[in-house]
């Protein structure tokens, strides 16, 4: 059956990831990218879906109400999945305003929307940051849906805050809604300022690799396309009002990930440079993922070992796409965090 899916920050990492997913399994479906395009969204990135006559992209704010409004009224969406988002925890901590715009106050925007022009589902795409931490000592512990909201960083308060807005929306207003938390993503098209691919483009440009405290702390990390299933699965057969946490049981050091990059690109680990840690780092995120599992069926299927290979590969082969990024102003970001920590 046909359908008209917005997606909003397609022009993100995952976003865009999503995109390609729905454009090439739903051949008759509708997908329309609503992105602002801040420093983190690249056009460039969607270049071979543009022409593409079941894809639209729109370059506007989910804050911006009137926008929002017309896009609505234009589109008619059936579900919309909201991935737009400021997502850098480091960004977060030096400017936590933005965060609490985007990500707070758009999702509320969004919502509106919905509510007024009528939708079959809304899903928000959250993080498994909205639980906290564990600590590292207890690795029998895990983040169930039920484990209490308890965030550290002004990215994860924004995130929940926005969790809470949209149950609340579902109670007050009856708006069916589903909301995904999903542990770190890695592959193609990740935003060079995150670990993975900060880390390979040092590597190949010979530079020190700033690992925050000693890298012992530790993320759950999935393949970016298992995600995307995990979405895909939720919007069409999750049950309205529920919460699914994303993740597939793949933990692992700071300093693991960070040898294993250097490994691959046969550079040498003296690139490796301990700095200041972050401000309030969470120790350990890990997932459990039994009821996406046993209620969808949902099951990763790349293999860390293999994902990380294909990532890496992926960054040796698109190198044009992460050098004119880091060409730009991500200089100066870049100097203001690392130039003297
Ligand atoms: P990203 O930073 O790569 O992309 C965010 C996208 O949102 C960009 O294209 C940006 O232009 C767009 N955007 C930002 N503000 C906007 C606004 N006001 N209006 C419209 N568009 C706007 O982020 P990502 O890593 O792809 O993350 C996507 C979503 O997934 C986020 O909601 C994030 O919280 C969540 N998430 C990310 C991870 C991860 O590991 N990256 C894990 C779990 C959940
Ligand atoms: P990041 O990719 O920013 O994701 P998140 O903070 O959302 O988990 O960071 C992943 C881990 O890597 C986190 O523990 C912080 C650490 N890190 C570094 O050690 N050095 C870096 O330069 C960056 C960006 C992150």
């Amino acid at each position: 059956m046909k359908k008209t899916v917005i997606v909003t920050g397609g022009a993100g990492f995952i976003g865009s990831n999503f995109v390609f997913h729905m454009l090439a399994k739903y051949p008759e479906y509708r997908i329309i990218c609503l992105d602002k395009l801040t420093y983190a969204g690249n056009l460039s990135t969607l270049k071979s879906v543009m022409d593409n006559p079941n894809f639209r992209f729109v370059k506007d704010d989910i804050c911006d109400r009137e926008a929002v409004y017309k896009l609505f009224e234009e589109e008619k969406p059936d579900i919309v999945v909201n991935f737009a988002a400021e997502s850098h925890v480091d960004r977060s901590i030096e400017n936590p305003g933005v965060f609490l715009e985007t990500n707070i106050m758009g999702t509320a925007t969004l919502m509106d929307a919905c509510r007024k022009y009528g939708i079959e589902r809304y899903h928000q795409v959250s993080t498994d940051e909205v639980y906290g931490d564990l600590p590292l000592d207890r690795p029998d512990l895990f983040f169930t849906e039920e484990t209490p909201i308890h965030t550290s960083s002004p990215y994860s308060s924004s995130k929940a805050s926005a969790d809470l807005l949209v149950q609340a929306y579902n109670r007050t207003y009856g708006l069916p809604v589903t909301i995904s938390r999903c542990s770190n993503n890695y592959g193609p098209y990740h935003f060079p300022e995150k670990l993975i691919p900060l880390m390979i483009a040092n590597a190949l440009a010979d530079k020190p690799l700033p690992v925050y405290g000693e890298g012992l702390n530790v993320r759950d990390w999935l393949y970016v396309e298992d995600h995307c299933k995990a979405i895909d699965l939720i919007i069409h057969k999750g049950r309205v009002g529920e919460v699914y946490n994303i993740g597939g049981h793949n933990e692992k050091t700071n300093i693991y990930i960070v040898k294993k990059i250097l490994e691959l690109l046969g550079k040498p680990e003296n690139l490796i440079t301990y700095v200041a840690d972050r401000k309030g780092h969470d120790l350990r995120y890990a997932i459990d993922p039994t009821k996406i599992h046993n209620e969808l069926g949902w099951l990763p299927e790349t293999k860390f070992d293999d994902g990380i290979v294909k990532t890496v590969n992926w960054y040796l082969e698109n190198q044009e796409w992460w050098k004119n990024i880091i060409s730009g102003e991500y200089q100066d970001y870049y100097e203001k965090m690392y130039g003297d920590r």
